[in-house]
């Protein structure tokens, strides 16, 4: 068992539909073993300005179902530096937080590997990011909700896209990863994918319009990751249009609809279970590790695998999407 005492918990990177429910388990789970813990506001942001208070079970009365983060995140450039994070350490130490738990993505535990490792404050993960780009576990907090979200949102394109026989390109968020895109598309039936894990070239995808145009299918949903290398939505829209006249076509960006609302009961359910580990963890001295589900089991993966492995969305999900969009 470790001598842990006062641990700091703080949310980081861009937001996600269950950090909230993740927060109040973390709570829970920390005052069961009897620990201090802190509130750090704006992720490492707050770690470097200090913005630091003790948080308890009042706190995180009536979050379970809220989206965003009452301790609010941040993307901090200035953590990026060995001063920052010195300025971090020592605001710590003054205050004897001897351990952290951190909720966030990809950004979140790079950061967190290197304070580890410089500083040697005792630290344990959580997987918080719509993107489900995380190495170290089958699904991220946040990604259920943000795929639900984007199926409700294509659905509704759906109605007045066949009532208008027209072609939608529908971009869905992710930067670096085409989950969203894949799983978004199978769960609406959407005709194609673009995403970065996969090449497409505009000829197959004009060719594949040109093939449903001789069956008379005007209408249509393609399903675009934020982050593919075709290119920007709007300039592909114009492309198509230019090869393929036919085609009535709009475009819909769904942005950042994605990353609010109240999270699925998927998502409260994995922040609980993924909370309440992390805290176990770092009292059986477990630390420098992201908190995972993979089939199903907890499991725990250093933050150097975590950031360094790339995790993409599976080839039979990538074809699943395909051949029943067809
Ligand atoms: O949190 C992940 C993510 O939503 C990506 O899918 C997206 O590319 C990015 O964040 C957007 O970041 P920001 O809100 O900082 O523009």
């Amino acid at each position: 068992m470790s001598e842990i005492r006062r641990i700091g918990i703080f949310t980081s990177g861009g937001d996600s539909p269950g950090m909230n429910a993740a927060l109040r388990a973390i709570i829970r789970a920390a005052t069961n073993h009897d620990l201090h813990i802190y509130g750090i506001n704006r992720g490492f942001e707050g770690l470097i300005d200090d913005d630091i208070q003790l948080i308890g079970d009042d706190e995180v009365r009536n979050i379970i179902q809220r989206g965003g983060t009452i301790l609010k995140t941040a993307r901090s450039e200035r953590f990026m530096s060995y001063e920052g994070r010195k300025i971090a350490f020592e605001n710590l130490k003054a205050r004897d937080i001897d351990g952290l738990i951190a909720i966030g993505g990809n950004g979140t535990f790079t950061g967190a590997s290197i304070f580890y490792k410089e500083f040697g404050i005792p630290m344990v993960g959580l997987p918080g990011t719509i993107d489900n780009d995380l190495y170290g576990t089958d699904f991220t907090i946040g990604f259920d909700t943000a795929i639900n979200t984007a199926v409700h949102a294509v659905d509704m394109i759906r109605d007045t896209a066949e009532s208008h026989n027209r072609l939608f390109l529908i971009e869905v968020m992710g930067r670096h990863s085409g989950y969203i895109a894949v799983h978004t598309a199978i769960a609406s039936g959407a005709s194609a994918i673009v995403i970065p894990e996969k090449k497409t070239t505009i000829d197959e995808l004009v060719n594949n319009l040109k093939k449903s145009l001789r069956r008379k299918k005007l209408f249509g949903l393609v399903i675009l990751a934020e982050g593919n290398e075709l290119g920007e939505t709007h300039e592909i829209a114009k492309e198509i249009k230019q090869r393929v006249p036919e085609y009535d076509i709009r475009v819909t960006i769904i942005g950042h609809l994605q990353r609010g609302g109240s999270p699925t009961a998927f998502d409260r359910i994995l922040a609980g279970r993924l909370g309440y580990e992390a805290v176990e963890a770092i009292v059986r001295g477990q630390y420098n590790v992201m908190a995972g589900l993979i089939n199903d089991q907890i499991t725990f993966t250093n933050f150097d695998d975590a950031v360094l492995n790339k995790k993409v969305p599976g080839d039979y999900y990538i074809q699943l999407a395909e051949i029943l969009g067809r």
